[in-house]
């Protein structure tokens, strides 16, 4: 079997390469209301992954075929790739014809084809770079291959002296193909200029009555052709039919991007309890504790860290922050250079100064907090009336008094003070103090005389 090793692989754009997304899985295993391709892994969905995955590795046109009915999918393809071309497949008699809906993009001559299928979602860029290598090598077809634990149900990557010669699909396999472990992952490259005339001679004469693209391989070599095939590891070509494989490729994209933040110079105390989004950013000796879960968009400075059990969902946290344990930043949260958001802390659309602290049991909204200014426990901006959000902003160096409520719009001065308790419905100027609460009363043997006055009386229980 020639089979190429994975080659060093380049990110400049590949002219003339269009790739074709095969997205009109019904995906009936997964039980959903929604598409299968739509499903998410690590906060992107599985035809989003594919795309950008595609896309950087240089394709430079791009086909989403997709089932009838499916605007869903057909947005999500247009929102991943502005330039995405979609197209319908109304009936599903096979991958071959699957690829033959985009026949008006492969007519227009590439020079090199990669088709892919959207529930697909680990393959990395560098894999569809070295089947994009292996045509340039010379190959009429690049397939994809791995070596499978258990290769039921998958095509077979067939070969005889060196060369491969066909892929035999389970359902058409005789005995001694079945022992083959080599097996198709599914997606492959293919040579432009002969794609079309290739995929116009696949025949339905199997098993399953579909045009089958793996039958490209034989197709191409009667025309003299060459077809190699490109082996990945197991658990980058793992394909997503149930929501048990959903899981699965879940765990398998957190191992990576998990060893990613380490390779790249981030501390994550318990790895394995730690969970990111696609796109979560790390600065270099980032610390996070166990049990943070990333949403998408959240990128962290040089030195920050993030402490045990803090939920970040489109956040940016500046170099040495800290964040947590048990904090909750929201979109448009914004921690600054060295600030501190410590615990049972909300932060949401909100600007932090530098060196800042929010120390304990507040919530920041629609706020913007000035340099080193101290936000005592229990602080509330209140931003909502029911209809409409306010903004509250706190000047440099104030200090926020425990338990106050900031009624929005509000402004507190540079260096302000604000009493514990008060309830601040009116501007404070700068360097001025407020106080907005009950003025305290005392009266002197009050207790004593009150239980003199109860003597003899039982006592209800509390
Ligand atoms: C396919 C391969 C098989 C490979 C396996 C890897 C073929 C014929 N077989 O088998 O060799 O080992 O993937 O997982 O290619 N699709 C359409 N329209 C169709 C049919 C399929 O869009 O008419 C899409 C599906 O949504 C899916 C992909 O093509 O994304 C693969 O189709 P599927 O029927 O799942 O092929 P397998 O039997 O898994
Ligand atoms: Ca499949």
């Amino acid at each position: 079997m020639k089979s190429e090793r994975m080659t060093s692989f380049s990110q400049s754009t590949r002219k003339g390469c269009l790739a074709i997304v095969l997205a009109a899985g019904e995906g009936t295993r997964m039980k959903s209301a929604r598409p299968k391709v739509l499903h998410e892994v690590a906060g992107r969905s599985m035809l989003g992954h594919v795309l950008a995955g595609v896309t950087e590795a240089g394709a430079d046109q791009v086909a989403v075929v997709i089932g009838p009915d499916r605007a869903d999918v057909s947005a999500e393809a247009s929102r991943m790739v502005p330039g995405a071309q979609v197209f319908t497949q109304t009936q599903r008699l096979g991958t071959a014809h699957a690829v033959l809906a985009a026949r008006e993009a492969l007519a227009k001559g590439a020079q090199t084809l990669l088709v892919v299928f959207a529930d697909t979602p680990l393959i990395r860029p560098q894999t569809y770079g070295a089947l994009l290598d292996a045509l340039a090598q010379g190959a009429g077809v690049a397939v994809l291959g791995f070596e499978a634990r258990d290769p039921t149900g998958y095509g077979r990557l067939l070969s005889e002296g060196g060369e491969l010669t066909a892929i035999r699909e389970h359902k058409d396999a005789n005995e001694a193909e079945r022992k083959v472990t080599l097996c198709n992952a599914g997606l492959m490259a293919i040579n432009g200029a002969q794609a079309l005339s290739w995929l116009e001679r696949i025949g339905n004469d199997n098993a399953q009555k579909e045009f089958y693209l793996t039958d490209i391989v034989s197709v191409a070599r009667t025309s003299g052709a060459h077809a190699v095939a490109v082996i990945a590891p197991e658990d980058e070509v793992m394909g997503v039919n149930d929501r048990l494989q959903l899981a699965a490729a879940e765990a398998a994209y957190q191992t990576r991007l998990r060893d990613h933040a380490m390779r790249e110079g981030a501390t994550l105390v318990a790895p394995q309890t730690i969970f990111f989004s696609h796109d979560t950013q790390l600065g270099r000796d980032v610390v996070v504790e166990p049990g943070v879960i990333f949403g998408t968009g959240v990128r962290v400075g040089d030195g920050a860290r993030i402490n045990a059990y803090s939920h970040l969902l489109g956040a940016t946290i500046e170099a040495g922050a800290s964040v947590g344990p048990f904090a909750r930043l929201r979109p448009g949260a914004k921690i600054g250079k060295g600030a501190k958001i410590g615990n049972f802390v909300e932060i949401k659309s909100a600007e932090i100064g530098e060196g800042a602290a929010v120390s304990h049991l507040t919530y920041l909204g629609d706020a913007t907090i000035g340099a080193r200014a101290n936000i005592g426990a229990g602080t509330i901006t209140c931003n909502y009336d029911g209809f409409d959000k306010f903004r509250t902003v706190i000047g440099e160096g104030a200090f926020i008094g425990s338990n106050s409520a900031l009624v929005a719009p509000v402004t507190i001065g540079d260096g302000a003070y604000v009493g514990s308790g008060s309830v601040i419905t009116k501007d404070v100027a700068p360097d001025a103090l407020a106080v907005a609460r009950g003025r305290q009363i005392a009266k002197e043997g009050w207790g004593k005389s009150f239980r003199a006055s109860h003597e003899g009386k039982p006592k209800q229980r509390p």
